[in-house]
């Protein structure tokens, strides 16, 4: 059979780096549902974390790290992230991309919520995630071949070794193609487009999760979801990111009448871990109250955030009044697809990295700017694993191309809208008992138990996975009875000790309460 050596699906930052990292004798295939630049990671304006200021060190990024995520990490892998930071930023740089400087010739160092420190990097301001991806784009070598537009509707399964071998995919005709490779990884992004207000491109809609499950692979922590608490709110509706570092540049977060809102809410205030700010604005909306970013005194906001500044003109928001109106909406999963330390699943030849995978990094609520770090380690430890099994053969690029997708009766499947609404209202950043039974039963009108989606047009498909992702965070939401970072059940206001290590994994075969005991570097180790 003929092969690629690696096929990655997705275009985000953590595909980038795997790309970038992987030897050049490896023939490598990226396949992007869109564009290359529609990927979460192309969008952050907030930058890379890393300890790399004078004083700082990996252990107190550590320490901020388990504390924002309430202590339900890998501890292992969360040192090894943070450790790896100072040098992944040096590379970058080593390669030519350049980090914002202060006016000393430093790096300039940000600072964001729950951080003990300054300690995050920027390019271009709040531009950070275009000027990393264009310089990863840039940089990739000739043996990486880049297919836009094609929609992996299906991961390909050895019938006896039950190995991962391919992927189905759907060109911008409808038509199917098949490739092969020896290594398949899921790059997909989270699930930002199943919630109706989201900081995440339109086209993160939880593919990854559903591919991954839909070919028997594990999934873990779906309840685990964070909100944003900033998104730009314009008519009732949020329409982009603000930042947290605005608030890391002196914005305060307040009333109609200028009373700040976190006041006495948190010691850290307007820069209290996120969760805790998104449930605060979530409050204050819910009572009909609005809330605004002041921005009055930050000199130059306009120089310093460009892309906010656009996207409030775009959105007839002046900032003449130095205030900006702001919502939380759906950020980032901190669960996802089960992998190991260097991005393998449950399910041989498979492997995932970036958000679609749950690397247990980011506890029960990711800190401020760990997500590109993440992307950047876990694509480099990934490519340093393939490297090393890389087998030589002969390549053909593309398989085959068969049946053209002619689906004559639609299953009933929810509409996205109102899919999007409902995970919204009862999935969202306030969660009840009641409410997820009701948006249970909901979804369980709708069948996602189809075996061939060949025939199928991408729509359909589209709707079929943001159902069936859908029903896994609403699974996993139900049956967590505590509240631990993200996860808000207002019905089970307290974290339980009880739940502390148990980890719910789904998969085609059940679901199963994992206990995992991670043991808790002590910083002294490597102050
Ligand atoms: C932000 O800029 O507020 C988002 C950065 C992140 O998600 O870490």
């Amino acid at each position: 059979m003929k092969t690629y050596n690696c096929i990655i699906v997705g275009s985000g930052i953590a595909a980038m780096q795997l790309a970038h990292h992987l030897s050049h004798q490896c023939r490598v295939l990226v396949l992007t549902k869109s564009v290359k630049q529609a990927s979460n990671s192309y969008r952050a304006q907030g930058g890379i974390a890393a300890a790399v200021g004078d004083g700082d060190k990996a252990a107190s990024h550590y320490e901020d790290t388990i504390t924002a995520g309430c202590h339900f990490h890998n501890h292992q892998q969360v040192h090894r992230l943070v450790e790896k930071g100072p040098e992944l930023i040096e590379q970058l740089t080593a390669s030519g991309l350049s980090f914002d400087q202060d006016g000393t010739g430093q790096i300039a160092l940000g600072m964001e919520g729950a951080h003990s420190r300054k300690r995050i990097v920027h390019c271009g301001g709040d531009a950070t995630g275009k000027h990393v991806m264009d310089h990863l784009l840039a940089s990739l070598k000739r043996n990486i071949e880049v297919i836009e537009n094609r929609f992996v509707y299906e991961l390909m399964m050895h019938p006896l070794s039950k190995k991962c071998v391919g992927v189905k995919a759907k060109n911008e005709n409808g038509d199917n193609e098949i490739y092969f490779a020896d290594h398949v990884v899921l790059a997909m992004g989270g699930v930002g487009g199943l919630f109706s207000y989201t900081s995440n491109d339109p086209s993160v809609t939880g593919d990854g999760i559903a591919l991954a499950y839909r070919a028997g692979a594990e999934l873990v922590d779906m309840e685990f979801i964070q909100f944003h608490p900033t998104l730009l709110y314009v008519n009732g509706k949020t329409v982009g990111l603000v930042s947290e570092a605005v608030r890391g540049e002196g914005g305060r977060l307040v009333g109609a009448c200028g009373t700040p809102v976190m006041a006495g809410k948190h010691p850290l205030e307007d820069l209290a871990p996120r969760h805790i700010v998104a449930k605060e604005l979530f409050e204050q909306r819910m009572v009909g109250k609005d809330v605004y970013l002041d921005i009055s005194m930050i000199d130059h906001f306009e120089n310093k955030f460009p892309t906010i500044t656009a996207l409030c003109h775009a959105n007839g928001v002046s900032l003449e009044e130095r205030r900006i109106p702001v919502g939380p909406g759906c950020h980032f999963l901190m669960g996802g697809i089960v992998v190991d330390a260097v991005g393998q699943t449950s399910i041989e030849g498979l492997y995932a990295i970036g958000e679609t995978a749950s690397t247990g990094v980011h506890g029960a609520n990711r800190l401020a700017s760990n997500s590109l770090l993440e992307g950047l380690y876990y694509g480099q430890q990934l490519a340093i694993h393939l490297n090393k099994r890389f087998v030589a053969h002969e390549i053909e690029s593309r398989v085959d191309l068969f049946t053209k997708a002619s689906l004559k009766t639609m299953p009933s499947l929810p509409e996205k809208q109102e899919l999007r609404e409902k995970m919204m209202a009862y999935a969202g950043i306030i969660r009840t008992g009641s409410e997820l039974e009701q948006l249970a039963k909901w979804l369980e009108q709708y069948d996602e138990e189809t075996i061939s989606l060949d025939e199928w047009e991408i729509e359909a498909i589209q709707r079929l996975f943001m159902l069936q992702t859908a029903k896994l965070i609403t699974t996993a939401a139900q049956l967590r009875t505590e509240s631990r970072g993200a996860h808000n059940r207002k019905d089970f206001p307290e974290e339980n000790q009880r739940w502390g290590h148990i980890h719910i994994v789904q998969a085609k075969k059940g679901i199963e309460m994992r206990e995992q005991h991670h043991e808790y570097h002590q910083v002294e180790i490597y102050a």
